[in-house]
């Protein structure tokens, strides 16, 4: 594959991930076939993708290179590459996997992106386990540069090298996990945070919006250009060690879900959808964070993206 190699992508699922992952790969000169069953998904993924041209001012010819599909069959003819985004059930994975096996060549490589489904289990009753891996997008997947790549007990070294190199390619930033593990590294650090958090603010130390500011004013100013093992060998292993002395022992271990949580959930607080989960929100203010993210994230973006062309430009000179 070089950067000129344009491939054919499945990408199973056309909802919030799907539409988007679809998006990365058709910008990046692929063509892209998406299969979505629900019809009334299907006819609304032309404005959704319509928004993403928008929003990073990209040329909306890219557009011509996804097509969607209510036949499975005729979306994955002769992928080279699937992802699948669809509902996070284990038999609907399992089932849609069994059904790729049957209509893909055994080389074409099987990527779900399931958030918490080991890929292990997804592929379990496969002839050729060997090219099933885990590709964990964030979303907004066309924005968030991470994809985290899992490898499973039977995902052979090349499927995953060679997916890293696919995802480099569609600019994103590909990280290798080597066992697929519950929550792979991201949502396990992000969840590790959430549980103190929680735990913080059922205690009564502090109200969940400080929490925000303490994460998005402290920490959080720098974390995007200062990862946390970076940080700790920048101000020394001394330090992080005597800290660790001090505070672990006093950090939340709640087994499972926090009793604050659950009963949030229990109440019906569940967030700015019912206007009201740990912190309070009028439907602006809900519109307002939306909007804060969206235009955050497509500003970087088009940061790279302008960057990325720049260092190009100056390798052909
Ligand atoms: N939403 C997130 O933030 C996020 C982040 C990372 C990973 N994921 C994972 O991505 C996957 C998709 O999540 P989503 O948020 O896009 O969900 P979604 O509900 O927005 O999209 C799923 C789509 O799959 C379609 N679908 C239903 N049955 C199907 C079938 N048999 N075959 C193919 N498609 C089918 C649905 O009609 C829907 O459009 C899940 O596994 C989820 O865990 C989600």
């Amino acid at each position: 594959m070089n950067e000129h190699t344009q491939l054919k992508i499945g990408v199973v699922g056309g909802g919030l991930m799907g539409h988007g992952i679809a998006y990365l790969f058709a910008a990046a000169g692929h063509h892209v076939n998406v299969f979505e069953p629900s019809s009334e998904v299907r006819s609304s993924l032309p404005r959704r993708l319509k928004a993403i041209v928008e929003l990073l001012e990209d040329d909306p010819s890219l557009l011509q290179r996804i097509a969607s599909h209510g036949s499975l069959d005729q979306a994955m003819n002769g992928a080279d590459w699937v992802f699948e985004a669809a509902p996070e059930k284990l038999p609907l994975k399992q089932q849609i996997f069994a059904e790729l096996e049957k209509l893909v060549a055994p080389s074409t490589v099987l990527a779900s992106n399931s958030s918490a489904i080991p890929s292990t289990e997804i592929g379990r009753h496969l002839v050729h386990r060997e090219r099933v891996v885990g590709t964990h997008f964030w979303n907004p997947p066309h924005l968030v540069p991470l994809v985290e790549v899992i490898q499973n007990e039977k995902t052979a070294g090349d499927v995953v090298q060679r997916t890293m190199e696919l995802l480099r390619r569609a600019g994103k930033v590909p990280v290798h996990v080597r066992q697929d593990i519950p929550g792979f590294v991201g949502n396990r650090l992000q969840h590790a945070m959430k549980r103190e958090a929680i735990a913080l603010v059922a205690a009564g130390v502090c109200d969940a919006e400080t929490i925000d500011i303490v994460v998005r004013e402290g920490f959080g100013a720098r974390t995007a250009v200062l990862g946390p093992m970076e940080q700790s060998d920048l101000v020394g292993l001394d330090l992080a060690l005597d800290i660790a002395e001090v505070l672990y022992q006093h950090l939340d271990r709640t087994a499972g879900p926090h009793a604050f949580l659950r009963d949030k959930v229990k109440a019906g607080k569940l967030g700015m959808k019912t206007g009201e989960g740990l912190r309070k929100w009028t439907a602006q203010e809900a519109d307002a964070v939306r909007t804060r993210l969206s235009r955050f994230l497509a500003e970087q973006a088009k940061a790279r993206k302008k960057n990325a062309a720049h260092t190009g430009r100056e390798r052909t000179l």
